[in-house]
Parts: structure tokens; C-alpha cells; sequence
């Protein structure tokens, strides 16, 4: 099979249509928030589901001027083929040792560094590079999980670094930092990193850093926390119109726009009698005489499993719930005696005008939050891009 009929067979049973309109509108309403800030956009995880380089060009064009990503395999992708301008920096921030050091100084990568074993290896990759490494020191302001401890270690670690850049071999780029409990408003550790990140910030310029920015907002902190604006912000889930918690609001309530609307055709529809046990398990049965629609999309596509007897469907205009298991690739919902044709629209979330459920809604029901919804959306299921 060709590759363009192959896809237009995966398309025929499920799609996660991407709105890149909704995407630019949310980053313009983003760099509303943050008018004096520049835009870091958040595209790790292949934008969180939605595909890294089409949303990396989405974002850029709604004036984003900064793209992020976990891996640097993922900023080494992007710089190679998002065909994104070269003036776009791009900033990478989970490395391991033995990590691509080399290829990011020559692809002109900010990346960040946490502790003594990655600024050196960071500076052999400069040397190998013949080129000096654009480096953030990244401070551990609360969080708990990446960065630099404050105190020694952070003295230390400025220290190597300015030796670094005296030899040419690095450039200190940027102090960063990242929130704990942003999508908590007035959580005290909000304040508590603020102003530590202050702290640590003024200890290292006293110490001669001169950075190009200084940044600590995610989507939260963009959308709720002007103080913590600093010279650059880094949206991630908000820019794909997802809410980071019920307690920042809705996306409709922060102006935003749902970008990811994920449908599939329905694979079978057919009458059954009550007291009939569905999906493997039999954690349903038919309450009387109804019809079965079959939904071919599972686990391995990235509906939760924990969704199983919860999540919403819409099925020809109205709200329909899992009934019983999700299975790999399929799952089951009770039409109630409706019969919509085969291949009829099964919408498992999009932005909500059609009355279909959200991110959000199958979030509440899994048990989990929107990040995790729309960026386990698998492989199998093929993005489709409109308003490109
Ligand atoms: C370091 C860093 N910055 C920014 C973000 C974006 O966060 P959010 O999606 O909450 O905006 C993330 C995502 O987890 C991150 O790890």
C-alpha cells in the first residue's frame, strides 16, 4: 500500500485534527499576558502531542521567538527541519552524560546546565565545536527536581561557568528556574521560589553573569503571575488552548482556544439484548434492549484505560459515556437504542462549540490532568493539520 493510501486509511478511523489558527490566537493572547517578555514556545513531547515543527512554525508566526524542548534530540530535530528561522533560539534542558554537547554548540542550542558534570561537558563540547557553548544555569528555586541547589553548589557552579566563559568556551545565555505549585494560585512555595529565584539571579550577576534572559513562568505563572515574567516566558499546555488546572479556570475563562479535536468513525453499531456484558471484563451490561457503538480507538492510541465506564463521547449530538473496559484499540459506548450509520463521528474531545467534551472533561474522568490527555495521543492516529 502506498504511504498516501495508507493514510488515508488510518484517517478514515480516527484523527486528531490540529487548529493551528487556535494555536497563533492562544499565543498572541500569551504574549498579551506577557507584553514585556519575550515567548518561549514549549514544543517537547512533539508539541505535546500536536506535532513539534508545525506548531514551532505556528508559534513563530504569532511571534514566539524562543522554542523549548526537553531532549536535545528534540531541539537538534527542530533546528534541522522545523524550517524555523535561524534567529529563533532554541533551548533545550534534560541532558544525560554523554549527551550530544558537540552537535548542540555547533547548531547554536542553548542548553541548560545544572551541575559541574554538564557545564563540563558542555564546555568539551565547545572545545570539540571550536565554538563557544550558549549555556543556562538553571537554579533549583523549590522544585525539588532539576537545577541547582542554592547555596555552595550554586556558587560553585557560576564560578566554573565564568571560568569557562573567560576561556571563550561558554557563553552564560540565561538564569532559569521552574515553578512548583503555579497552577496552585497563592501556594506559598510561589513566592517562596520568587524569591529565591531573586536571590540567585542577583548572586550570579553580582558575580559578573550577563545573561540574555532570566525566566521562570510556565503557562500558569504566564497567565496569573506578571511578577514572575522576568525577560522571557515558556508556555507549554496553554498555547494548545489546554487549561493547566480547573483552579487557573477554563481555557474559555483564560481566553484560550482548544487546538487538538480528536474524532474517530464509528467501526460498528448493533442492536443487543439487556443483560448483556460488554467489553473484556463484563464491567457493563446492558441495562435492557440497546444498541452498541464501537469506537476504534484504545489504549495504544492514548485513551486511558482509567477512563474505562467514564469517559464522554459524543456520538450524533449527544453525550455518551465508555461503556466498561477500554481495550487496546477499541472500546464500546450504549447508544441507547439510537442507530447512527457506521462510520458516523465519534468525538472523543475537541474545543467544545459542537457540544463535544474536552481535554479537561476526559481528564476529570481518567483521573489525571490535559497534559497528560493530549500527549499520549499515539502514533497510530494521524495528525491533520488545518488552517495551516
Ligand atoms: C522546564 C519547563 N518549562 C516550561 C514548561 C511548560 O509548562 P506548561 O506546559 O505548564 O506551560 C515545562 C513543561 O513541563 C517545563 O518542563
Amino acid at each position: 500500500m502506498s504511504e498516501t493510501a495508507a493514510r488515508r486509511d488510518a484517517e478514515l478511523r480516527a484523527r486528531a485534527e490540529i487548529d493551528l489558527a487556535a494555536l497563533r490566537a492562544n499565543v498572541r493572547a500569551l504574549r498579551e499576558r506577557a507584553p514585556g517578555s519575550a515567548l518561549m514556545a514549549v514544543v517537547k513531547a512533539d508539541g505535546y502531542g500536536h506535532g513539534a515543527a508545525p506548531c514551532a512554525r505556528a508559534a513563530v508566526a504569532a511571534g514566539a521567538t524562543w522554542l523549548g524542548t526537553a531532549t536535545p534530540h528534540e531541539a537538534l530535530a527542530l533546528r534541522a527541519d522545523a524550517g524555523v528561522p535561524d534567529d529563533v533560539r532554541i533551548m533545550c534542558w534534560l541532558w544525560t552524560p554523554g549527551g550530544p554537547w558537540r552537535e548542540a554548540v555547533e547548531a547554536g542550542l542553548d542548553v541548560s546546565v545544572s551541575a559541574p558534570w554538564a557545564l563540563a561537558e558542555a564546555t568539551e563540547g565547545a572545545r570539540l565545536a571550536g565554538r563557544p557553548a550558549l549555556v543556562q544555569l538553571k537554579a533549583d528555586t523549590g522544585l525539588g527536581r532539576g537545577g541547582c541547589q542554592p547555596g555552595a553548589d550554586w556558587e560553585d557552579l557560576v564560578g566554573g561557568a565564568l571560568r569557562a566563559e573567560a576561556e571563550g568556551l561558554v557563553r552564560v545565555t540565561g538564569l532559569w528556574s521552574h515553578f512548583a505549585c503555579a497552577d496552585e494560585p497563592g501556594h506559598p512555595s510561589i513566592a517562596a521560589q520568587l524569591a529565591r529565584f531573586h536571590e540567585m539571579t542577583a548572586y550570579a550577576e553580582r558575580q559578573g553573569v550577563r545573561p540574555d534572559v532570566r525566566h521562570i513562568a510556565n503557562s500558569p505563572a504566564t497567565l496569573t503571575l506578571p511578577e514572575a515574567h522576568f525577560d522571557l516566558v515558556r508556555p507549554g499546555i496553554a498555547m494548545y488552548g489546554v487549561s493547566p488546572s480547573p483552579e487557573i479556570g477554563t481555557p474559555a475563562d483564560l481566553g484560550l482556544r482548544p487546538v487538538m479535536t480528536l474524532s474517530a468513525a464509528l467501526a460498528l453499531v448493533k442492536q443487543v439484548p439487556g443483560g448483556h456484558g460488554v467489553s473484556y471484563g463484563h464491567h457493563y451490561t446492558t441495562p435492557g434492549d440497546t444498541t452498541l457503538g464501537l469506537v476504534p480507538l484504545g489504549y495504544a492510541d492514548g485513551v486511558p484505560r482509567h477512563a474505562s465506564s467514564t469517559g464522554p463521547v459524543l456520538v450524533d449530538g449527544k453525550w455518551r459515556t465508555v461503556a466498561g473496559r477500554i481495550a487496546m484499540d477499541q472500546f464500546v459506548v450504549d447508544l441507547g437504542g439510537d442507530r447512527p450509520e457506521p462510520g458516523a463521528e465519534a468525538v472523543l474531545f475537541g474545543p467544545g462549540d459542537r457540544g463535544e467534551p474536552t481535554a479537561e472533561d476526559w481528564a476529570q474522568a481518567a483521573g489525571t490532568i490535559g497534559y497528560e490527555i493530549v500527549t499520549r495521543i499515539g502514533s497510530r492516529v494521524p495528525r491533520v493539520y488545518v488552517n495551516e
